[in-house]
């Protein structure tokens, strides 16, 4: 019986494949890497047939890998890097090059989505503000700046849509993907027609919207000669990488929340119902999960600012070496504060120009007193989400799953325990977005019945760190200091910015 789940993840560096057995383990990875091209300062951008031709070497390769027979693959499931525009023409050709999350190209268009709209009005119906990474300000971008494209364009795909399309022939996309365009309506999970008309957008510019384990379509007999994969095959929604990747470390149900301390620090927090937080410092997107939502806070410089920290003034260093010493330095690290936005912030302060800090310097710091503190402040940066998310619904935080590669410190996990006042969780799987997908087609595919069941089932906790009272006390006090610091810098920033 046919009973293993390939799970695809379209990544901003490389396509991914993984196979997964009905036990959830996992039997095989492959990947495929590319780079990103930046033709412009503020611009990013990937050619999406490069996504295919990564694609199907990353599924041959994994085919290869294995003695599993493609007829015995009950599903696929699909994920990527959220936000990036793929826009294609009535034959499905693609028009240019998609415009990635992380360009930076259209503050205007956010401004004149705001405008269109009104900002309140933009988040009640969205969940979310216009943010430059989103897609619907670059669908703008693209009227404005390239009228003959956008003249022949027919409809927008998002990356990991684009490989669908490519295997299935179908358009489609899932509603966690679907809400970071800006153009889904959060409450209903669908399309916005309120959106689409106030930015002068056809209805069917937008794909069709399915829930994370829905199947959307089966591999093409063409995807199956160029893959190997077996005709007929059904592909599932998935879900935006974020969506899935909480899936992949068991994060679906509300009071479980997933912290990947990856590059940038991620904290996703399922939801049973659409909150949003008024001003939209934090994102409000669907879960990859049925009936189910998620707040989001993301920092951009989070394990990035150790690395920062380590290649400047300890070049060459192993970071349990650079971290040791930093083990004696009591909490707080005698009052030495740092400020993460090493390259400018998302949540809680959306601002580029934010800039990093050392306060509080004395002749009595060392080294290990500023490794300490570095790994402190990007604690405190990941409270303020944590605080942003417990004032929008959040009811209760009974567990924080922690992920991504500054996890794998066991003193950067006390300090955050102790920061966040919550026990800390490692789990059993490390494969994020790409795992979580294959659970995902495989809830579609009926080997579990829902996504709850499945992360049950391959899910485990292998350890925990639990708060010190002591030091949650002394961090309390640390964090209130360091809540003031960015408000009495902003104005710096701006003026440092011209320099
Ligand atoms: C999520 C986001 C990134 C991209 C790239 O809002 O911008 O996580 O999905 O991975």
């Amino acid at each position: 019986m046919a009973a293993y789940l390939l799970g695809i993840d379209v990544s901003t560096t490389a396509t991914k494949a993984l196979l997964v057995d009905a036990q959830g383990e996992v039997v095989a990875v492959a990947a495929t890497e590319y780079p990103f091209d930046t033709p412009h300062p503020l611009w990013s951008e990937q050619d999406p047939v490069v996504w295919w031709y990564a694609a199907v070497q990353s599924i041959r390769d994994l085919l290869a890998r294995t003695a599993v027979a493609p007829g015995d693959i009950a599903a696929v499931g699909l994920t990527g890097q959220m936000h990036g525009l793929v826009l294609l023409d009535e034959t499905g050709a693609v028009l240019r090059p998609a415009i990635l999350w992380n360009d930076q190209r259209t503050g205007e268009q956010c401004d004149e989505i705001r405008a269109r709209l009104g900002k309140d009005r933009l988040i009640q119906l969205t969940g979310n503000d216009a943010l430059t990474g989103f897609t619907a300000p670059k669908i703008l971008w693209v009227r404005q700046h390239e009228p003959q494209v956008f003249a022949r364009a027919k409809r927008f795909l998002l990356p990991k849509d684009y490989l669908r399309y490519r295997l299935t022939d179908s358009f489609a996309t899932d509603c966690a993907d679907g809400a970071g365009t800006l153009l889904l309506d959060l409450a209903s999970r669908s399309g916005s027609r309120a959106m689409l008309e106030a930015l002068e957008l056809p209805t069917d510019f937008l794909a069709p919207v399915y829930e994370g384990p829905q199947i959307t379509g089966h591999i093409s007999a063409t995807a199956a000669a160029a893959t190997g994969l077996r005709e007929g095959t059904p592909v599932v929604a998935g879900g935006g990488d974020q969506a899935a990747g909480a899936v992949g470390v068991g994060a679906v149900r509300e009071g479980i929340v997933s912290l990947a301390l990856g590059t940038s620090g991620v904290v996703f927090a399922t939801v049973n119902a659409p909150y949003f937080e008024p001003e939209g410092r934090l994102h409000a997107f669907c879960h990859a999960v049925p009936e189910r939502w998620h707040l989001m806070g993301v920092m951009l410089s989070a394990a990035g600012s150790l690395r920062w920290y380590r290649d400047t003034f300890a070049p060459g260093t192993a970071y349990d070496d650079l971290l040791a010493p930093a083990e004696a330095i009591a909490p707080g690290s005698e009052g030495l504060l740092f400020l993460p936005y090493l390259t400018g912030e998302r949540t809680p302060h959306p601002d580029p120009l934010a800039r990093g800090a050392f306060v509080g310097l004395t002749v009595r710091h060392t080294m290990p007193h500023l490794t300490r503190a570095v790994l402190e402040g990007v604690a405190y940066g990941l409270r303020d989400s944590f605080e942003l998310m417990k004032g929008v619904g959040l009811r209760a935080i009974e567990q924080v799953r922690v992920s991504g590669g500054g996890a794998r410190s066991p003193l950067w996990r006390q300090i955050l325990a102790d920061v966040l006042d919550t026990e800390l969780v490692t789990v059993n799987t490390s494969e994020g977005a790409a795992y979580g997908a294959a659970l995902l087609a495989g809830v579609g595919a009926g080997v579990w019945p829902d996504v709850e069941t499945a992360c049950e089932a391959c899910i485990r906790v292998t350890g925990s760190t639990a708060p010190r009272l002591a030091a949650v006390d002394r961090y309390e006090a640390a964090y209130i200091a360091y809540r003031g610091l960015y408000p009495a810098l902003k104005a710096s920033f701006v003026e440092l910015a011209h320099f």
